[in-house]
């Protein structure tokens, strides 16, 4: 039996041009928790390169089963990103840059892109600047439910995978302005690439893993679960994991 709509939304980061996972998951919370998905959201590093996105949606003619909407993250090809967004618009939609949209009953402010690393994992194009910061804090204080990002504000307890410490604290201060000024109900972000949650104030952060390991059910009426579940990729060659993806 087909549970009630109840608007519920999937939040999934991290795809890394792992499009079927999206779809693995949506089935998983169907056919294992009865929920029914209306909406997917990707928190960034969708994985929005030319090649893979041909190869799925063109040469297999795949398509999702449910809208699917993303912000970017470090990992999209930023030097295509605009044709790319368009000639794939029937499968996928973005959500531009410090953006608001309406979701349910909510309004989401959408914030993509992270803070610089290096110069190969956050290319030309997608790295967070004052400007962005700037457009975020033009929405009055109350008017903003719910944050995407896919790098998350400092100042929440997130800590370096130990492989990246070298990197410096993760984090963007300038998002955490963005907080302390709006002071939304709820926080979702990727990029570091395991489960972190934090209260602080009247905002709840949720950092989410890679879309792999788990994924987020956040219904109409404000229930929120996360769920742990595994699913298994595809063996890439060697060196996807040499430069730091799986
Ligand atoms: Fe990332």
């Amino acid at each position: 039996m087909t549970p009630p709509d109840d608007g519920t939304i999937l939040l999934i980061s991290d795809i890394h041009s792992h499009y079927h996972v999206i779809d693995a998951q949506i089935t998983h919370a169907r056919e294992t928790l009865g929920r029914e998905v209306q909406q997917v959201l990707v928190l960034g590093d969708f994985g929005l390169f030319g090649p893979n996105l041909h190869d799925y949606f063109r040469r297999d003619g795949r398509r999702f089963a449910l809208p699917v909407a993303f912000i970017e993250g470090n990992h999209e090809d930023f030097h295509t990103f605009d044709d790319l967004v368009r000639d794939y618009a029937d499968v996928v939609t973005h959500l531009p840059r410090n953006s608001v949209q309406e979701f349910g009953s909510g309004r989401w402010l959408c914030i993509g892109g992270a803070q610089y690393m290096d110069a190969w994992s956050t290319p030309p194009g997608c790295e967070i600047r004052d400007q962005d910061i700037a457009r975020c804090m033009e929405n009055p204080p109350g008017s903003i439910n719910i944050v995407i990002s896919h790098d998350c504000p400092t100042d929440i307890g997130m800590t370096n995978d130990p492989e990246l410490g070298h990197l410096g604290r993760p984090g963007v201060a300038g998002l955490a302005r963005v907080a302390d000024h709006l002071r939304p109900q709820l926080w979702f972000f990727g990029h570091h690439h395991r489960w972190h949650e934090k209260q602080n104030g009247g905002t709840r952060y949720v950092g989410l893993p890679q879309s792999w390991q788990g994924y987020v059910l956040l219904d109409g009426a404000g229930q929120m679960d996360l769920v742990d579940h595994k699913v298994e990729l595809p063996r890439r060659p060697g060196w996807w994991k040499w430069i730091g993806l799986k």
